[in-house]
């Protein structure tokens, strides 16, 4: 018997960095997955297709996970963890989150715990911190919730309820980041500008809600302005890098509505919107460049788990 769980990657349309200090952010679920096993098992093992086996420092959160479920419902922490992903590692489309909230579905499934999604972000967020220090929470929110939504730390986070799909394309630059030294460097500027900090915050955040109505309504080029102008707010904050201003401008070039770089920065990807007549030649056009593209159309489902003989 083994308990398997499937969790999305994420794009944040809006808002990251700022959502960290309280601002609302934007994201979406997208398609491509982490794929989880768990099977009882004589010891603790995990391996991965991207890191081979437990011994890599980027698979040690999962047993922070494994061993907090554990203690907390008496349950046996000795587990074989498999993880299989269709989602670039350091890309900014919340790998890491997708692993953490799979493996807290499949644990709660193979041990019937009976999780709902609440406590199962509660779990990979001990993951999440492991890895990223302190992060927001938006990552294991959008994976294990699936759809769009519209979140900031501490308020319950609100589905937009799409009538249709909506495409949205990303661009991995190809240059990874970690995520808890980009956000370090943004607390960095707010306790040095904290006035300014708070002005662009609420600033941001008033763009997220204004996003969020603009991709429920399919104002696709509404949304692509408020795209680039959030790209202008992280660029001032130091997040961004040449490539990923490159992209951005490439992007316009391309006749896209708007573009930002998403997630961390400093590497990782970016994200646009374009009329549906451009986004093929647009797609061509980057992957021609060398930057790993593709077209995703959401909202895509949250977590699933179940049980396989
Ligand atoms: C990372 O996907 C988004 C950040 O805002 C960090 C966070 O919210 O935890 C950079």
């Amino acid at each position: 018997m083994r308990a398997v769980a499937e969790a999305p990657s994420k794009a944040i349309i809006t808002g990251e960095h700022f959502v960290v200090h309280g601002a609302w952010a934007l994201a979406a679920a997208l398609p491509r997955k982490v794929r989880v096993q768990v099977a009882p098992a004589s010891a603790f093992r995990v391996t991965s297709d991207k890191f081979g086996d437990v011994g890599s420092p980027q698979l040690r959160p999962v047993s922070r996970v494994i061993e907090a479920m554990a203690r907390e419902f008496s349950a046996k922490p000795n587990v074989s963890v498999s993880i299989s992903s269709m989602v670039p590692e350091g890309a900014g489309l919340g790998s890491s989150a997708a692993t953490m909230v799979a493996v807290a579905a499949a644990f709660s499934r193979l041990n019937s715990l009976g999780l709902g999604v609440d406590e199962i972000i509660r779990y990979s967020m001990v993951g999440e911190r492991h890895i990223h220090g302190n992060p927001s929470g938006i990552d294991p929110a959008v994976s294990a919730r699936g759809g769009v939504i519209l979140f900031r730390p501490g308020s319950r986070p609100k589905k937009l309820s799409l009538e249709g799909e909506r495409t949205l394309i990303l661009s991995y630059s190809g240059r990874t980041r970690s995520t808890k030294g980009q956000i370090g460097r943004v607390t960095q500027i707010r306790n040095k500008y904290p006035g300014l900090f708070s002005i662009l915050s609420d600033g941001i955040s008033e763009l997220s809600l204004t996003a969020a109505e603009k991709m429920r309504i399919g104002d696709m080029e509404g949304l692509g302005n408020l795209l680039t102008v959030n790209h202008a707010a992280l660029m001032s904050l130091g997040v961004s890098n040449d490539t990923l201003d490159l992209m951005v401008d490439l992007l316009a070039s391309m006749g896209s509505y708007g573009a930002k770089l998403t997630g961390a920065g400093g590497g990782g990807s970016v994200v646009a919107v374009a009329p549906e007549a451009k986004e093929k030649s647009i797609v061509s056009g980057l992957t021609a460049r060398g930057f790993e593209t593709f077209k995703v159309s959401v909202p895509a489902e949250g977590v699933k788990s179940w049980l396989e003989r």
